[in-house]
């Protein structure tokens, strides 16, 4: 498929289709398509008027040319509210055109990107808003089924004012690589646990730095023993699937800064002894979306190359019961020697994030951040679409945060206090893998993390068991893996 920038007149752009851009609030089509109206004998406002076209979010016009103009049709795709619209708007609305043009099976498109130019951002982003929006939105997991949709996109061009042009043409290929790198994390959350177990999330850990020529190094059983990640390996000791430590590591020769990103890598969760009921262990084939969006952010990295150093580490897991399991009670000591005693085998993420969060503490980068689906409390807190933020450095979490407005990815500050604090005090051990009361669960959690951070290391961590998966589908998300959170954390490794 070919992306490019488009400066050109509407009705001589040689697309199947033109799809242009409609606010709620417009009493008139865009002044673009009015000179097309004209040409085609006032059809399009014809049938605005006809069909109530409104521009409210997600409603569409589509238009017949009869072969008056290069382009089949003219489709009016409408984006809701002026006032509200951000990037976001346009990233909903490259989607939704994206899946109007497959149903149309026109195979060259035009967006008009011109047309949105009231969404208050530079003319550039709004170019590659559009484009991460229509590639996200192009989206699907087919790969096993035998009657797969084979249509597939030729060109699409992307119409901004000229001024914009060069900019834009940098911007749409940025664009290209985040939502291509974001898809890179649903492939892999997708694919459930009898493909991706821990050894195979290790090759594709060592294709990507083959790809890219990152350093990856990959730890078995016995090495990971040897390092001491105790609390680790006994979430993987009752599966058949052995564990493996991957650390990748990005080594730009000008880097400013160095930071360590942390993946939870569960390829599958089922509780083990304290085993999840059926309708709750459903979907746990995305328990390694903390991981998998870490290898997508190195996909994406590998080609931006910012001037930071970037850790990637994944303690890749599989939690099973089995006469080998860790049971509730074992105490377990972790790579900094602190002691954990466990409540539940359920809260296993926490154990093996515990060890990779020494060994992240270890290489003393300037920031930690970690991404992990642990705990069911923080999509109670916050809904399923909003990722939990804790930490122990406001800077750091301001920055993820803002960055996140720009993305899309909602996340939101939950606050760590003394208090919750006392909940995870343990009967016989530094500290209990639950907390003793089911309120505050995700705090509790990030509390726990808290214990195997080095507290000089600015650390940020990203609570995303909601948003890093959805049954219903989502705004430019289908059903299943969303690729969250890896567009806000490589935008922020490029700041
Ligand atoms: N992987 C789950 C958390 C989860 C739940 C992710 C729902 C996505 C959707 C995690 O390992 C877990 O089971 N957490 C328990 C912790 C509890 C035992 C303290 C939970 O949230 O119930
Ligand atoms: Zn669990
Ligand atoms: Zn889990």
């Amino acid at each position: 498929m070919e992306i490019k920038v488009v400066t050109g007149k509407l009705n001589k752009a040689k697309v199947k289709a033109i799809f242009s851009f409609a606010f709620s609030e417009d009493r008139k089509i865009h002044n673009d398509v009015q000179e097309l109206d004209k040409q085609l004998g006032n059809i399009i406002s014809n049938l605005r008027r006809e069909q109530k076209f409104d521009g409210s979010e997600g409603k569409m016009l589509v238009v017949p040319t009869y072969g008056k103009i290069p382009a089949d049709y003219v489709v009016l795709v409408g984006v809701g509210s002026k006032k509200k619209a951000n990037l976001d708007t346009i990233r909903r609305a490259g989607a939704n055109s994206i899946k109007k043009a497959k149903e149309l099976k026109v195979e060259k498109i035009l967006l008009n990107v011109e047309s949105l130019s009231p969404v208050r951002a530079p003319g550039s982003k709004r170019a590659q808003a559009m484009v991460e929006g229509a590639l996200l939105g192009n989206y699907s997991f087919d790969k096993y089924l035998s009657k797969k949709d084979n249509f597939k996109f030729k060109n699409i061009d992307i119409r901004v004012k000229r001024s914009h042009k060069l900019e834009s043409e940098e911007t749409i290929e940025v664009g290209r690589i985040l939502a291509e790198a974001q898809n890179f994390t649903r492939d892999l959350v997708n694919e459930p646990g009898n493909v991706i177990t821990p050894v195979k999330l290790a090759e594709i850990a060592e294709d990507l730095a083959k790809e890219y020529g990152f350093e990856v190094k990959i730890y078995d059983e016995k090495q990971i023993e040897k390092m001491g990640m105790n609390a680790y390996l006994a979430v993987a000791r009752g599966s058949a699937n052995p564990p493996r430590f991957i650390h990748l590591t990005y080594n730009p020769k000008k880097a400013k800064k160095e930071v360590a990103l942390v993946g939870k890598g569960l390829t599958f969760d089922s509780g083990g002894l304290n085993i999840k009921p059926g309708d709750y262990m459903r979907w746990m084939k995305m328990d390694k979306a903390g991981a998998c969006a870490v290898l997508g952010i190195f996909k994406a990295i590998g080609e931006l190359k910012p001037d930071v150093k970037v850790h990637g580490i994944i303690a890749a897991a599989e939690n099973m019961p089995d006469g080998k399991s860790y049971r509730p009670d074992d105490i377990l000591i972790a790579k900094n020697g602190v002691s954990i005693e466990v409540g539940n085998t359920d809260a296993e993420g926490r154990l093996t994030l515990a060890d990779a969060l020494c060994y992240a503490s270890e290489l003393k980068p300037d920031a930690i951040i970690d991404m992990a689906t642990l705990t069911g409390a923080c999509v109670v807190a916050l809904g399923e679409y909003t990722a939990g933020l804790m930490g122990n450095d406001e800077k750091l979490m301001n920055n993820i945060q803002r960055i996140s407005e720009e993305t899309g990815e909602w996340i939101w500050p939950l606050p760590f206090n003394d208090m919750l604090r006392e909940h995870i005090k343990a009967p016989s051990a530094d500290v209990h893998n639950i907390g003793s009361t089911r309120y505050g669960g995700a705090i509790t959690a990030g509390l726990f993390l808290e214990k195997f951070v080095d507290q000089k290391i600015p650390w940020a961590h990203l609570d995303i068991a909601g948003p890093a998966h959805n049954t219903k589908g989502w705004y430019y998300h289908p059903k299943g893996a969303t690729g969250f959170p890896v567009r806000t954390i490589v935008n922020l490794l490029l700041k």
